[in-house]
């Protein structure tokens, strides 16, 4: 599906019904990533997926994007679709947009699940690596950026055995423009410390985490779950960064857990 929001396309699936959730992907991921868990939730939720500005099948602008902007479009896209409230599921990049939309509209949010993301800005080191990426992916384009990235995603396990997810990831990676792989690097390198907000979010929060994500690891995860007052945190055995991916059925039991409780609030 498409809608044209702020001046551009952005391609979203919705299907189901019941309480809303809204998932946002990873950097340089699109809404694909997130076939397992339509799969397993559209049966008892209304399951909203979608492309970020710059990713997958929505528009990727040549210019300046910022996560406040991402957090916008998901606003303009949940006012087009009708729904005022929904559980918000965002994983890394996902997540770190979902704090920015937390600060402007806490009163959407029915509860938040942060996967495998963290509330701390970039270091200097890590802004330089962004630039770095940047110019990567301007030179040799989307299969150097899927060469760097794979082994950041996905545990040695998986990319040894699990040759369907690692094609999957590729070929997302692959099909991302450079104007949005390079939009979504400034963006995350200009993102703002969330630590300070963590104590403010009032909503229920289930914070998963990948026993082996080493972009995001659990020491992250425990800071969230310590610092957010109405937080539950669950380690996945076996998954790295993109839990959901590597370790599906557990990743869906927990959202459709953490969901169901929320149905009945
Ligand atoms: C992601 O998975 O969205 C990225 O690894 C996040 C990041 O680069 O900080």
């Amino acid at each position: 599906m498409r809608a044209t929001i702020h001046g551009i396309t952005l391609a979203y699936n919705d299907q189901g019904q019941g309480l809303p959730l809204v998932f946002l992907h990873a950097f340089p991921l699109n809404r694909s990533m997130w076939a397992a868990q339509e799969q397993a939730l559209t049966s008892r939720f209304r399951v909203i997926t979608i492309d970020l500005r710059g990713h997958g099948e929505s528009d990727a602008p040549l210019w300046h994007y910022s996560l406040d902007q991402a957090a916008d479009d998901v606003h303009a896209l949940l006012d087009h679709l009708s729904v005022h409230q929904a559980v918000f599921i965002g994983l890394s990049m996902g997540g770190y947009i979902l704090f920015t939309f937390y600060r402007k509209h806490a009163e959407r949010a029915k509860g938040l699940v942060l996967a495998d993301t963290r509330a701390q800005a970039d270091t200097e080191e890590g802004r330089e690596g962004r630039f770095q990426m940047a110019q990567i992916a301007y030179k040799k384009g989307g299969p150097a950026i899927a060469d760097i990235m794979i082994p950041k995603l996905l545990s040695p396990a998986t990319i040894q055995t699990k040759r369907e997810i690692v094609s999957q990831v590729r070929m997302m990676i692959e099909g991302t423009q450079v104007s949005g792989i390079a939009g979504a690097l400034m963006a995350m390198a200009e993102r703002p410390n969330s630590v300070p907000l963590l104590k403010q979010i009032a909503c229920p929060t289930q914070i998963i985490v990948g026993e082996l994500d080493q972009a995001t690891p659990p020491s992250d995860a425990r800071l969230m779950a310590e610092q957010i007052p109405n937080a539950r945190l669950a380690v996945i055995p076996g998954a790295a960064h993109l839990a959901n991916l590597e370790q599906p059925e557990k990743f869906n039991q927990l959202i459709a857990a953490f969901a169901a409780d929320l149905s009945r609030s």
